[in-house]
């Protein structure tokens, strides 16, 4: 690869990118009741389109899936009609554009979600989680009903079918949220897992969740258009696993023949977990490597073979024209947690462009 290999174009499945810029996963908390997205995630998300590829922020496959204030959904009708005009100004810039399935399981609060929606999870083990709702404040998390052999078909289904969703609402693709400590992580990990059937014990059970999710939403829209995010022993919202590489080693074994777009790895916060290298050992698809990036070290990663892509979260806040300024090299904003989950535009769409 000669030149900047920040900018040499990249395929992920069907999905060909202009550059190797990703633009990772963002909760903003900015959808309008009824979760749909609007006008604001529209201006957004299309200045930021020259990533080679945007990822929206996790998006729910249920009202089930919902967990957060404000999170925008992708099951009913007007949700795909609003994301239809967010992927239609990312695409009329040039772009391409996945949306982030994330079902939160038992991270989550009532005062959260919509009337009828259960909090679900492995088992009936409450996370020891506080997060802000919008009618009550701080709140720990519920405790969540464990789902039953039975009840799984239907969960797996949800996120096809949302998955079939993201391609009526113009997505050139969907990323399966398995980090985090959400749903599928709290399958794959052994203190949030306690399941005696087929679903937990042994890693590949623990992973066969995972797996079912894979195989329904790649049977739904075409393996070549989904990618799947992990991050390996991360203890992020209450979850631990002493032994990521089998329960990686496990999952990325059994997805690698379902041939995916792309695997997303978030760097460990463990030290002596070489996320990024157990990914590779396992998968042999392009990999975008995330966490703590800037342009050099990005660079250095792609050239170095540890990853194909980088996505960046942070640097994307505050600089929509991260691309520009990358290429260039001009200097990178900061940006305001305390707008990074408010409602409205402020925080949001309102942080300047580099002076041409
Ligand atoms: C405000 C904010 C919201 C985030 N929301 C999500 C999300 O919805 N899904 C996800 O997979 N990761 C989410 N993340 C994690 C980022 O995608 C990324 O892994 C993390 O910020 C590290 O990358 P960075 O160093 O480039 O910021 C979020 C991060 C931030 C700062």
């Amino acid at each position: 690869m000669t030149g900047d290999p920040l900018f040499a174009p990249i395929n992920f499945g069907e999905i060909s990118c202009a550059n190797r810029i990703v633009m990772a996963p963002m909760t903003r908390s900015r959808a309008a009741p009824g979760d749909v997205v609007t006008g604001l995630h529209q201006q957004y998300y299309g200045e930021r389109a020259d990533a080679g590829l945007v990822i929206t922020e996790g998006t729910q496959p249920s009202i089930h899936g919902k967990g957060y204030c404000r999170t925008p959904g992708l099951h009913e009708q007007s949700q795909i009609d609003a994301w239809r005009a967010v992927t239609g100004r990312v695409h009329a810039a040039g772009g391409r554009v996945v949306v982030q399935l994330m079902h939160v399981g038992r991270v989550a609060s009532r005062h959260n979600k919509p009337p009828g929606a259960r909090t679900v999870a492995p088992s009936a083990v409450r996370a020891s989680v506080q997060m802000y709702t919008d009618a009550a404040g701080m709140q720990d998390c519920d405790e969540p009903e464990a789902l039953t052999l039975a009840e799984i078909p239907a969960v797996v289904e949800e996120y096809a079918h949302s998955a079939r969703l993201a391609r009526a609402a113009g997505f050139d693709g969907v990323e399966l949220h398995a980090a985090s400590g959400y749903l599928p992580m709290q399958f794959l990990t052994a203190n949030t897992n306690l399941r005696r059937d087929a679903y937990g014990g042994a890693a590949a059970n623990r992973a066969r969740f995972v797996v079912e999710i894979m195989e329904a939403i790649c049977g739904a829209v075409g393996a070549s258009r989904v990618g799947m995010r992990i991050c390996p022993a991360n203890p992020f919202n209450d979850v631990e696993d002493p032994e990521p590489e089998l329960t990686y080693g496990s999952l990325l074994d059994a997805v690698a023949p379902l041939g995916i777009a792309y695997l997303h790895v978030v760097r460990s916060p463990r030290r002596a977990v070489d996320a990024f290298a157990i990914a590779r050992r396992h998968y042999s698809g392009p990999i975008i490597v995330n966490d703590g990036f800037h342009g050099d070290s990005a660079r250095e990663a792609i050239r170095g073979g540890v990853g194909d892509a980088v996505s960046f979260a942070r640097h994307f806040i505050g600089n929509p024209d991260l691309v520009r300024r990358l290429r260039d090299g001009l200097p990178l904003a900061g940006f305001d947690r305390h707008t990074l989950y408010t409602p409205g535009p402020h925080g949001y769409v309102d942080y300047p462009r580099a002076p041409a």
